[in-house]
């Protein structure tokens, strides 16, 4: 097993991914909002990286089992069900929905790491739960930060490198790129206080203006929920291992 790491989605092409399992980590909301959709029961979800794609994506279903989800600068888009608060995820309302989705960066991650074999999303809520998986599985990974507007968010990077170093603990013989190197180091420096990671970050400042906090404690919670959100012919469902 080979880990490789890119830390914006500029950094890789759709080719890098072919031989691997790619897993997107866009902590601040996107992997955090589909893991609660999918504890929830939602039927599945369908990444859409633009907001017209998303509405015409939407139109296959009947209007009472489809929900356009999403954000544009952090807020739910206009005339849309939801935005991109997990806490908005409650099984009372998405229960056997087919949720239509558009982040700002995670859907665009997603939508281009389809060449790869597979495709996981994990967030620090399901971490273990994806490292159980790509053990597992044991192909070589490609971690996938989402970042934000194509520029490098650390809340992703420590992210990722919690899940770098959680592999080599249970594989020391695994070989890491030096990205993944410097993302585990980056983990280890900020492992003691992920919620003060997450308050003090770019995109964690922006939503706590947005009087957001409660996402930010969500989105700290550490392998809380045992789901791994698998992507694969343009839909993401639970636990295709
Ligand atoms: C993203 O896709 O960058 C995030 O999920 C945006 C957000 O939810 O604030």
């Amino acid at each position: 097993m080979k880990i490789n790491l890119y830390f914006t989605p500029g950094e890789f092409q759709e080719e890098d991914l072919r031989d691997s399992t790619a897993v997107v980590v866009d902590v601040l909301r996107a992997s955090t909002t589909i893991c609660y959709a999918l504890k929830n029961r939602c039927r599945e979800i369908i990444p859409a990286a633009e907001v017209e794609e998303a509405v015409r994506l939407a139109r296959q279903w009947q209007a009472d089992d489809v929900l356009l989800c999403g954000e544009r600068e952090g807020q739910r888009i206009e005339g849309f069900d939801l935005g991109n608060s997990p806490l908005e995820y409650k099984r009372s309302v998405v229960e056997d929905k087919i949720l239509v989705h558009s982040s700002t960066n995670g859907s665009f991650v997603l939508v281009k790491a389809k060449a790869s074999l597979k495709t996981y999303v994990a967030g620090f809520v399901n971490l273990q739960a994806v490292v159980k998986a790509l053990l597992e599985n044991g192909e070589s990974v490609a971690i996938l930060c989402a970042g934000k507007l194509g520029r490098f968010s650390i809340e992703d990077a420590v992210c990722a490198g919690m899940i770098v170093k959680s592999l080599q603990q249970h594989d020391a013989k695994i070989q890491i790129a030096d990205s993944a190197v410097a993302a585990k180091i980056l983990f280890e420096k900020y492992s003691s206080n992920i919620l003060g990671l997450l308050q003090n970050c770019e995109h964690g400042r922006y939503l706590i203006s947005l009087g957001l906090m409660k996402d930010l404690e969500v989105c700290a919670q550490v392998s809380t929920i045992d789901v791994v959100p698998t992507y694969r012919d343009g839909v993401i469902k639970k636990n295709m291992r």
